[in-house]
């Protein structure tokens, strides 16, 4: 059994497509947990705050967070609050941020429409090029499929996809999701998810219901 470290940058040796998120950010309005991993072979992942954040300007104070053991595949974007236009106004075009031009009392803050932080629960994998949409909520487990726009809140453990994403089914029953909610395996010790995997890979329900 070998033990990991969450410190590096890439878990995997001669791999540079693949990182683990948490060690690349730079912004304190994004956080990311341990183990979450972000690949990219396109572009170079570490410079996912600038390719896959989009409009993140601080001045509307919204974040990004990220659950740990989540697996953000290459495109993924998240659309902050920058981006959304405000449509209080009667014109789609945003007078406020060229106060220089029109009128020194316009405040920049006006110009767009807040919906508040993007938050991704823990080991939810995201599948290719989807975008997620500002003030979305996914929960634990979920799955988001390939170029799914998703637009509205997502429950735990439910796979979307589309666009608006939809629910395409559960990944488990009631009672084996709510083990997992109550189990929370990735707040477990290093060591007992290392010990475990192989119940958690074989899907072993049982094995979840005697801990
Ligand atoms: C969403 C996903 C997990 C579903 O997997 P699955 O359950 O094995 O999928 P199935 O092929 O059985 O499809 C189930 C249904 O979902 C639909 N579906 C599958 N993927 C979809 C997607 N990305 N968007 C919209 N609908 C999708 C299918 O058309 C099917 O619909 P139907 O029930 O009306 O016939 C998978 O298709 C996917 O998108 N995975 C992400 C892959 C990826 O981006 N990987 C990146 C590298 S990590």
């Amino acid at each position: 059994m070998t033990i990991p470290n969450s410190k590096k940058i890439y878990p995997r040796s001669n791999d540079f497509e693949t990182i683990y998120l948490k060690n690349v950010i730079t912004k304190t309005n994004i956080k990311v947990g341990d183990f979450t991993i972000y690949n990219d072979f396109c572009n170079d992942p570490r410079d996912f705050e600038k390719n896959n954040v989009l409009y993140h300007y601080p001045i509307n104070h919204d974040r990004l967070i990220i659950g740990k053991f989540c697996s953000v595949a290459c495109g993924a974007k998240f659309m902050m609050n920058s981006g959304n236009h405000t449509l209080k106004s009667l014109s789609n075009y945003t007078f406020p941020i060229f106060g220089e031009e029109w009128d020194e009392t316009l405040k920049p803050k006006d110009a767009w429409d807040n919906k508040g932080d993007i938050i991704i629960g823990n080991d939810v994998w995201i599948g290719y090029q989807a975008v997620i949409m500002s003030g979305v909520k996914i929960g634990d487990g979920a799955i988001v499929g390939t170029r799914a726009v998703v637009t509205k809140d997502v429950p735990p453990y439910t796979i979307v996809g589309g666009i608006p994403a939809k629910a395409i089914k559960k990944r488990f029953n009631d009672e084996v999701i709510s083990c997992l909610l109550k189990l929370e395996w990735w707040n477990f010790t290093n060591e007992k998810i290392a010990k475990n995997i192989p119940f958690i890979q074989a899907g072993d329900i049982d094995w979840l219901k005697n801990l």
